[in-house]
């Protein structure tokens, strides 16, 4: 039995998981053996109970489910932002969630159709070590990077880069940040010299931007740490079609705990638009297939992919792509082109 903890979170989050929940019925549907349980972590919860996530849930978390669905935190009514960190950066780096993968297709008509993109982030440390201080006058972020979690994420890129038969490049900032990024290219280097079968090179994250942005096709895989590819994968969610259609999956390649993955879109709680019907839940159903195929269930990632492909072919559209469909309509005009 594969037990999934949905995290709806906050703003957009719910919505969208409204959308994604009903996949899990139809996988269920279609004999995939799946228990799926809702838990109530977010900013509402918080300020009803000053409870985050506690350490009892997140020991179930990690030894009892399979899996996270996670929707989107992050709520005004929190400006510290207290909350999201001690949720969702505590699960990405509690349960070693070291490879965030952001892929970029962009939708069909678009100027960009056929660009295939991907991002492999570093998740669970770099400047998210959380390490720092505010004094007067001064103040310090620490990034921490280590051997392992880098070597982890540089591998699964390789490795991806491999099965595709396409090229990796890894942006960085050695020229200034020469301890961290320092290390973040000698494992590089070490795996084009253990990988020769990879086209592999390495970019100064700055001029790595600009030609991003000339010529998206001149990439295939970028990888990078924490907070470059927090960055660089909005801009690419920005080629496919905007925030509400990327998504991604958070994994574990070590698999040190039975929880091995997270998936979420790539965009935020939205507050300018929660709670209208306004949010586009593509990002969100598309990391649900992502999730399917973390699970090892292809032809259900690969129906939910073709279905909403197939949704965005005959112009249905969310307004932030241009079009009048609610959240809910979207939903359903995709999961009524699921096969049976
Ligand atoms: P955001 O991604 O929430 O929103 C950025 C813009 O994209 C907004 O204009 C929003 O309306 C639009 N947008 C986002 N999702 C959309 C969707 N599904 N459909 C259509 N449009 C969509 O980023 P932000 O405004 O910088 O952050 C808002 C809050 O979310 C903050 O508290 C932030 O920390 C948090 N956040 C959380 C996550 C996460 O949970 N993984 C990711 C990013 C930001
Ligand atoms: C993301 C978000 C998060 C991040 C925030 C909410 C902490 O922007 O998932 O990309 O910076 O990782
Ligand atoms: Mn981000």
């Amino acid at each position: 039995m594969t037990r999934i903890a949905l995290i709806s979170g906050d703003g957009a989050g719910p919505e969208v998981m409204a959308e994604a929940e009903p996949l899990l019925d139809w996988a269920r549907a279609r004999g995939r053996r799946l228990e799926a349980k809702h838990l109530p972590y977010g900013a509402e919860h918080f300020l009803a109970t000053a409870e985050t996530l506690p350490e009892a849930a997140f020991e179930d978390l990690r030894d009892e489910f399979d899996a996270i669905l996670f929707g989107a935190v992050g709520d005004p009514r929190v400006p510290t932002g207290r909350h999201a960190e001690e949720i969702l950066l505590r699960l990405r780096r509690g349960l070693e969630l070291t490879v965030n993968f952001r892929p970029c297709r962009p939708l069909p008509g678009t100027r960009m159709e056929g660009l295939h993109l991907e991002v492999f982030r570093e998740n669970t440390e770099g400047a998210y070590c959380l390490q720092g201080s505010t004094e007067p006058g001064r103040a310090v972020d620490l990034a921490v990077h280590t051997e392992g979690a880098v070597r982890r994420l540089l591998e699964a890129a390789f490795a991806r880069a491999r099965a595709r038969g396409c090229t990796l490049t890894l942006a960085h900032k050695a020229n200034v940040l020469k301890h961290g990024h320092g290390l973040w290219l000698r494992v590089f280097q070490d795996l084009q010299a253990a990988h020769p079968e990879v086209p592999a090179r390495s970019l100064h994250a700055d001029a790595l931007l600009c030609a991003l942005v000339q010529d998206p096709t001149s990439f295939d895989i970028i990888a990078a740490d924490n907070y470059l590819g927090d960055l660089i994968s909005d801009l690419t969610a920005a080629f496919a079609g905007g925030m509400g259609t990327a998504p991604s999956l958070s994994w574990a390649p070590h698999r040190p705990f039975r929880c091995t993955a997270l998936a979420e879109p790539v965009h935020g709680s939205a507050p300018d638009i929660a709670g209208k019907g306004l949010a586009n839940p593509v990002g969100m159903l598309l990391s649900t297939a992502l999730l399917f195929s973390h699970l090892g269930w292809e032809a259900e990632a690969q129906a939910v992919e073709e279905a909403v492909a197939a949704t965005l072919r005959d112009g249905a559209r969310t307004r932030d792509l241009g079009g009048n469909l609610s959240t809910r309509e979207m939903g359903t005009a995709i999961r009524d082109r699921l096969p049976r």
